[in-house]
């Protein structure tokens, strides 16, 4: 049988979820509170999701912390995004060990203050081994940012007569993508009402299942993450073929 490029996955729990995390500046709103509060929330969050993932046998957990375009905030929003999320690093190493999560960071770290890259660094390295769940947080990132970087690889190895752009085909080209070695993602979660990509993962999301929830960051608990993957596995991923192809493909 033609298995094609894309592997053909039954109704399964996915192995890898990509989340936008948004609604956290009108959770806070709805209670009278700064936007910092809600994303102060959104942290607790994070943990509750990390956990029903791991419970789930997800095996890739994506959250979209700080987008390219989020630098267009305000100058204090963020400020205090950025020292939350450094702080939270330093916190919540302790409880990433104990779960034995194994934690990236991808997007432009050029941009990020040296404090808080090298504190990435140290979560990475002491990560690095841990055989749980990965969770990778994308920071200073953007879909296409991760495209660009990619090209700038490929440009390099070409004009370096590493490879020749014949050779260039699309599994060679996503292979200089963030996060290239992981499973692309199965389920898209983005909460907060907002149907849209916001530049988040351009290219991975190809054939990814989008799910989306008006419910806010800060409220989305294990119970929306459970209504979620049911949904998700109602659903027939069919990679461009026909209903009655997978139907035969699941039946061998
Ligand atoms: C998402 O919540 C968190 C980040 C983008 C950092 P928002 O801050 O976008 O919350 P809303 O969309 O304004 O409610
Ligand atoms: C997307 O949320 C980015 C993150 C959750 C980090 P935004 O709230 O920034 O998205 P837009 O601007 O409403 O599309
Ligand atoms: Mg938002």
């Amino acid at each position: 049988m033609d298995s094609g490029q894309v592997e053909v996955r039954s109704s399964k729990i996915p192995r890898h979820v990509a989340i936008i995390m948004d609604g956290n500046g009108r959770w806070a709103k709805q209670r009278n509170r700064p936007r910092f509060y809600g994303h102060r929330a959104g942290v607790e969050a994070v943990e509750e999701i990390l956990q029903a993932c791991t419970n789930a046998g997800v095996q890739v957990l994506t959250l979209f912390a700080f987008s390219s375009e989020n630098w267009h905030r305000p100058s204090q929003e963020v400020q205090l995004l950025m020292d939350l999320f450094k702080s939270a690093l330093s916190s919540r190493l302790d409880r990433l060990q104990e779960w034995n999560v194994r934690l990236r960071i991808i997007g432009d770290r050029n941009g990020l203050s040296e404090e808080l890259r090298s504190e990435i660094a140290k979560a990475e390295a002491l990560t690095a081994t841990n055989k749980g769940i990965t969770l990778v947080v994308a920071a200073n990132y953007g879909g296409r940012w991760d495209i660009t970087q990619a090209a700038k690889q490929v440009a390099v190895k070409v004009e370096n007569k590493q490879m020749t752009s014949d050779s260039i085909t699309p599994e060679v080209f996503a292979a200089h993508l963030s996060i290239a070695d992981l499973p692309e993602p199965d389920l898209f979660i983005r909460t907060g009402g907002e149907q849209r990509v916001s530049n988040f993962l351009l290219w991975q999301l190809a054939y990814t299942e989008f799910y989306f929830t008006d419910i806010l960051w800060p409220d989305f608990d294990k119970t929306a993450f459970a209504v979620a993957i049911e949904t998700f596995l109602q659903r027939e991923r069919r990679f461009g073929r026909t209903s009655d192809q997978v139907e035969s493909f699941h039946r061998v």
